[in-house]
């Protein structure tokens, strides 16, 4: 079959990737889609069984940080397009371990812009038609204060917005925000979109950067807040809480901002840079309330059975306050808007999590990276 386009998304058997790859293999069957994946413990191909066997999808396990690997993927496939998810991606992980999250954030991305710019310019079309798209976070811009601990009512709304509705602050991170980063994994997220910007100003490379707030929705692995808290719930664990609950997130369900990647990759601006988010903010007490009474109602539990199990513990190193995105300019360029309220997003993905019980034993199993590495190799 001849392919339109042949697309590499990295990260594709990741939370966000997984999203991402099945929506572009199945809208649109004339592109070849090449989920590029080194399959670390956060990448598992059984977020991708109902595309597995399409035609126009293809997996190939390598690390981004392998040049050759890279650069012979994309002459392989002729490759115009890389949208770019590969990362690591828990700041709690870079917190004890800040060298992986150097190696692959910075000198995967810059292996990739480098392997891309030496194919590209190969080509007698050059840079033409050719597309560089990395995904980034909100947490380059650092972290806003908590000035209105109470909420106040947001000047904004998108339908991704809860009705509890509140901004827990005046300011928002807008494209023009100067970078400030705290972590280890946001240092090495502003490092990798610097290099995506230096590879457009200094040799003309056609990127677009997008930095987006919290994600949640089905495939999350269960170390990051929402689907640990599920999990935890379910089996009567305790529920650690960093510090006092008190820090604020932005969130926004998965398959909107697979969307917007959609929508960026096609229409967005080369050289531009475009802000992703909800306008739904929460403290981290608060969504986890929703969590508790959303898993106890499913589970026809008591209500309110398992607020006991919350435990406050110490705050995580650095923890940031508050993030708030302010995400306007993609709203009104682009016309995006998030699909879904936060309150049926939240019902969805509680319900998810409890119906896959057994993805969720998969990956919390101690079996899981075994069967990986006897499969595809030690990542
Ligand atoms: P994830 O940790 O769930 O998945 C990361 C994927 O990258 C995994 O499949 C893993 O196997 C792969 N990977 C890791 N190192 C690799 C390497 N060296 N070579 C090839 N593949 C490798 O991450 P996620 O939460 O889906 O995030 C995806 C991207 O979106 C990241 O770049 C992250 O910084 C960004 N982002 C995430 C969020 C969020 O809320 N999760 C929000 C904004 C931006
Ligand atoms: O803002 C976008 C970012 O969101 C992405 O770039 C990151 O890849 C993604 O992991 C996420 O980062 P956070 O640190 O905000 O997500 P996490 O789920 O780890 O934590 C959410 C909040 O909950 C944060 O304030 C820390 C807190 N927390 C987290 C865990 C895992 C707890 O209180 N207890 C926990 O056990």
């Amino acid at each position: 079959m001849n392919f339109t386009r042949n697309i590499i998304i990295t990260g594709g058997a990741g939370f966000i990737g997984s999203h991402v790859v099945r929506l572009f293999v199945n809208k649109y069957p004339e592109y070849r889609i090449i989920n590029l994946d080194k399959l670390t413990y956060a990448g598992n191909l059984a977020n991708l069984k109902d595309v597995e066997n399409k035609e126009n999808y293809v997996f190939a396990k390598a690390d981004i940080c392998d040049f050759e690997t890279v650069k012979g993927l994309i002459a392989k496939y002729n490759v115009d397009g890389i949208i770019h998810l590969a990362a690591e991606s828990h700041v709690d992980r870079s917190i004890k371990d800040p060298f992986t999250f150097a190696r692959t954030n910075v000198i995967g991305t810059l292996t990739l812009l480098q392997a891309a710019k030496e194919y590209w310019e190969s080509l007698p079309e050059g840079y033409e038609n050719k597309r560089f798209y990395h995904i980034s976070t909100d947490e380059v811009y650092g972290a806003l204060e908590l000035t209105n601990p109470e909420g106040i009512e947001s000047p904004f709304t998108t339908k991704a917005s809860s009705e509890h509705h509140h901004a827990y602050g005046t300011k928002f991170f807008t494209e023009e925000t100067k970078y400030n980063p705290h972590s280890p994994y946001s240092a090495s997220k502003a490092s990798s979109d610097h290099f995506v910007r230096a590879f457009h100003d200094t040799y003309g490379m056609p990127t677009i950067v997008t930095n987006c707030s919290n994600n949640y929705g089905p495939y999350q692995f269960p170390e990051k807040l929402i689907p640990l808290f599920i999990n935890n719930i379910r089996h009567k664990k305790p529920l650690p809480v960093y510090g006092k609950g008190e820090n604020v997130r932005d969130w926004l369900y998965v398959e909107d901002h697979a969307r917007a990647i959609d929508l960026i990759f096609h229409k967005g601006k080369i050289a531009d840079t475009y802000n992703i988010g909800g306008f739904n903010e929460w403290k981290n007490i608060d969504i986890i309330k929703v969590v508790i009474r959303t898993v106890d109602r499913l589970l026809e539990r008591k209500e309110e059975e398992d607020m006991n199990l919350i435990t406050y513990v110490t705050d995580r190193k650095g923890h940031d306050m508050r993030y708030a995105i302010d995400s306007r300019k993609l709203q009104r360029e682009l016309g995006w808007e998030p699909s879904l309220q936060f309150e049926e997003g939240i019902e969805k993905t509680v319900r998810w999590y409890l119906d896959n019980q057994e993805w969720m034993d998969n990956v919390t199993s101690g079996d899981y990276m075994k069967y990986y590495e006897n499969m595809y190799g030690k990542a």
